[in-house]
Formats: structure tokens, C-alpha cells, sequence
């Protein structure tokens, strides 16, 4: 297994990376997660654009263009060059001694590793997914690998023997813990707007992008909670998710069997046809 750290590809158990890095010590960087299909990155483009968008949010001056040039080496060491993968690709401001301010003059930490990895069949999940209360900043449009907040969600869901927890703020929900969340009833199509509250997910923005194409309506209005048992249809949305139809929301069954709501399967469709 290898890693690609600061410019080498070296094994994974020979990286090291100093306690006195800020990913360390203050959760200090950015991230991606992107998946290779078929020998082909499924919107590359767009994961490194928000990477660059990520990096700049938070004063990091680093260039994202050049690092993008390592990922076919990086796949052929670690033997995934033909394979279905997921990528992960962390920045973080470097190593300094431990005082809050960015210092000045030093280099980011940068790190990207390729795991082997086959999504499941679209339509293979019906998830049970449960409620909380956001507790996390004011600034979740970036894309930062402080993610207590999200951890705490996503255990919640699994000690609820759930699929993912969707998260409420002032009574409405934003989005899932990894995950983006929609709705449909009335053959609307309902999700959170891309503002602060939410990171505006690439498989979110590639979702409104069909329903335009299918000529699906579509609100970027927040849903309330209270609102839930009204809805016909719900659905996530993410890198690894896909678009994963919701069976369950807390004590509210949207289908009792595995059925699948009928604009979620159109969606997952057209979605499907993108990765060919
Ligand atoms: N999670 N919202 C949050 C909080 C997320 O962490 C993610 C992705 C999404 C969906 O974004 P996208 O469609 O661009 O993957 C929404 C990644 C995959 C993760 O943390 O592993």
C-alpha cells in the first residue's frame, strides 16, 4: 500500500507526518473524496475546483493543478491503474509551532491515497436514516477535515442501526452527516440551498443538473423537520452514496417494502447513464 506524501509515493507504513502538523493539532485543512469508474474519474473537474475553492476559503496559497498531474502515477503504484477506486486527497496548512494564527512561510501538507473500491448497485440501498440537531459551524460549504460535528452525526446513526443521520438546524434539515439530502412530493423536487449551512456536493449540483434535463421541477428550499410525514419521496446524494433511496426517516415510513419512489428511480437512471 502506498501514499502519496508531500511530492514522493512512498509505502504507507514508512509516511510520517510531524505532531506539529495543524491537520493534527487544530484539524487545520481540506479534503476530497472522488471515484474512478471504468478507468475514468467520475467529475474530476469539478472535485478539484472545489478543493482549490476549499484551499482558498481558508488562506491556504496552493495550487491544485500541478498535484492533479501525481494521480496517474500514484494509481500505477499502487496497482489500481485498471481498477474502480476511490481517491482521497487531504491538504492541510503544514507544521508550525502550536499558535492559533496562520503562520507565515510554510509549506502545506499534502497528502492523496487511491483504495481499491466498487460502488454498489444503485438501487441496492433502502436506507433508514434518522434525525439530530446540527451542531456544527456556521461555515459547512467548506470542505475541512475538522469533522467532529459529522463524526458524532454519523455515529448516532449507527447506533441506530441507520444508514445516516440527517441533521436540523432551526427546525429544518440541511443535510445528511457525508451525505446531501432531497425530497420530493408533488412531482417537486426539494433540497437545501448551496449556502453556508451545507457543502454544495458534486453529486447534489449533478442531480439539479438532470432534473433540469428531465424537466423536473426543482425548489432549493430547506424542508422542515415537522414537514417529513408530508413528503413522497426522499433520497441522498454523495460520491460514495450515489443517489440512495430513503425507506424510513425516524418513525416515518415512506415505504414500508423496498420499493423505490418514482423520481428517485428516474433520477437514479439518468444518473446510472452518466458513469458509461
Ligand atoms: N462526503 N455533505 C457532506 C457533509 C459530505 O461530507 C459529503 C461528501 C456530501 C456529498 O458531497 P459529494 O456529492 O461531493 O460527495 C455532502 C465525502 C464523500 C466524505 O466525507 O467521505
Amino acid at each position: 500500500e502506498v501514499v502519496y506524501l508531500n511530492g514522493k509515493i512512498i509505502k504507507s507504513h514508512e509516511a510520517k507526518i510531524s505532531v506539529f502538523d495543524r491537520g493534527f493539532i487544530f484539524g487545520d485543512g481540506v479534503y476530497e473524496v472522488m471515484v474512478r469508474i471504468d478507468q475514468r474519474f467520475f467529475y474530476k473537474k469539478a472535485h478539484m475546483e472545489r478543493l482549490q475553492a476549499s484551499l482558498n476559503k481558508i488562506g491556504i496559497a496552493y495550487d491544485v493543478d500541478a498535484l492533479e498531474r501525481e494521480i496517474p502515477e500514484l494509481l500505477a503504484s499502487s496497482n489500481l491503474s485498471h481498477d474502480d477506486c476511490l481517491l482521497y486527497i487531504q491538504i492541510t496548512r503544514g507544521v508550525a509551532p502550536r499558535k492559533h494564527a496562520y503562520p507565515e512561510g510554510i509549506e502545506p501538507t499534502v497528502l492523496m491515497y487511491a483504495l481499491s473500491k466498487k460502488l454498489p448497485d444503485i438501487n441496492a440501498v433502502h436506507a433508514k436514516v434518522v434525525t439530530t440537531d446540527d451542531l456544527r459551524w456556521l461555515r459547512c460549504d467548506i470542505k475541512m477535515t475538522s469533522l467532529l460535528g459529522n463524526v458524532m452525526a454519523n455515529e448516532y446513526a449507527m447506533a441506530n442501526n441507520c444508514y445516516e443521520t440527517l441533521l436540523v438546524r432551526d427546525g429544518q434539515i440541511t443535510e445528511g452527516s457525508h451525505s446531501n439530502v432531497f425530497f420530493v412530493k408533488d412531482s417537486r423536487v426539494y433540497t437545501h440551498p448551496a449556502n453556508t449551512l451545507i457543502l454544495n456536493g458534486i453529486t447534489r449540483q449533478i442531480v439539479l443538473e438532470l432534473c433540469g434535463q428531465l424537466n423536473i421541477e426543482v425548489r432549493e428550499e430547506a424542508i422542515s423537520l415537522k414537514d417529513i410525514a408530508t413528503m413522497d419521496e426522499a433520497f441522498l446524494t454523495g460520491t460514495a452514496t450515489q443517489i440512495a433511496s430513503i425507506q424510513q426517516i425516524n418513525n416515518h415510513y415512506f415505504y414500508k417494502n423496498e420499493a423505490i419512489g418514482t423520481l428517485t428511480q428516474k433520477l437514479q437512471t439518468a444518473f446510472l447513464a452518466l458513469k458509461k
